[in-house]
């Protein structure tokens, strides 16, 4: 299997530490072909070149060995560059440019890609990289695209989302159900039955406590307890935690 990382930023450097355990310890057959990055500046990471532009990210979808997997750390931004790649894909996919309804990424595409890139792919693959270390529990579901750091424990029945980051240490508890494009940060507990929703950030350290729930695109402090649910699109902060402003 091949693998093409996403932003060449911190998330990826620790996503490759993860490949190379699972190279290592688990004798995974994975190659990283390298990253792709909007930021031309940025030419490589660790021992890996930054192929191109991720609207590149066309030129290796056909292939079918190939993989993709989200480095952003920023949750929002995480989830924008999927759906602008998936858009772009799926708008290749219909033959779009054939009707004339072209994003730039496509028409920035030579005639040759445009036409045969998409034939032996009906979706783009991702990767979901665990740390050989991490602990998953049974009845776990780990979406697509998602990262479990080192250490970091899921346990039973638990449900965590697509393209999430599971961090360093983190611990989740039984029967949780973690949204997609959620990051519970290094040293996060969340306690049995808790529901983190879409997009939300429980910061370093924090704590949840057993069957809340945090609503979507809320940001969660480093250091807070969580005892009581916290609404959508929030700050909250401290012990207790408490909202202190909104969010966009
Ligand atoms: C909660 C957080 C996002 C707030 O950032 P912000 O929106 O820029 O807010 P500010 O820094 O302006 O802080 C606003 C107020 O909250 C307080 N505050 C900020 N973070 C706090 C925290 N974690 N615990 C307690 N109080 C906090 C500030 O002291 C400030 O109080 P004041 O108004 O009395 O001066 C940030 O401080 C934080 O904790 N981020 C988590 C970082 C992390 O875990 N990173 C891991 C990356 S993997």
């Amino acid at each position: 299997m091949k693998l093409i990382i996403i932003g060449a930023g911190g998330n990826s450097k620790v996503i490759i530490d993860i490949i190379k355990a699972r190279q290592k310890i688990l004798k995974e057959d994975i190659e990283i072909l390298g990253l792709i990055d909007d930021d031309t500046g940025k030419k490589e990471l660790r021992e890996y070149s930054v192929l191109g532009k991720i609207s590149d990210i066309c030129k290796y979808i056909n292939n079918e060995e190939t993989f993709f997997i989200n480095g952003i750390g920023d949750n929002k931004t995480r989830k924008k560059i999927i759906s602008e790649i998936e858009t772009l894909f799926s708008m290749s996919l219909r033959g779009a440019e054939r009707r004339g309804n072209l994003t730039p990424e496509i028409r920035s595409l030579s005639p040759d890609m445009q036409d045969t890139r998409f034939e032996t792919r009906d979706r783009i693959p991702y990767y979901t990289a665990i740390h050989p270390s991490a602990i998953i529990g049974s009845n776990v579901t780990i979406g697509e695209g998602t990262v479990v750091m080192p250490n970091a424990v899921i346990n039973i029945g638990s449900q965590i989302g697509r393209h999430c980051i599971i961090n360093t240490g983190a611990i989740v508890e039984h029967d949780n159900r973690i949204g997609d494009y959620a990051h519970l940060a290094s040293g996060v507990v969340t306690a049995g039955n808790v529901t983190i929703d879409n997009l939300t950030f429980l910061g370093t350290g924090s704590k949840v406590i057993q069957g809340l729930e945090i609503g979507e695109n809320t940001i969660i402090g480093a250091g807070a307890v969580v005892v009581k649910d916290i609404p959508e699109n929030c700050t909250a902060v401290g012990v207790p935690a408490k909202v202190i402003k909104s969010r966009d």
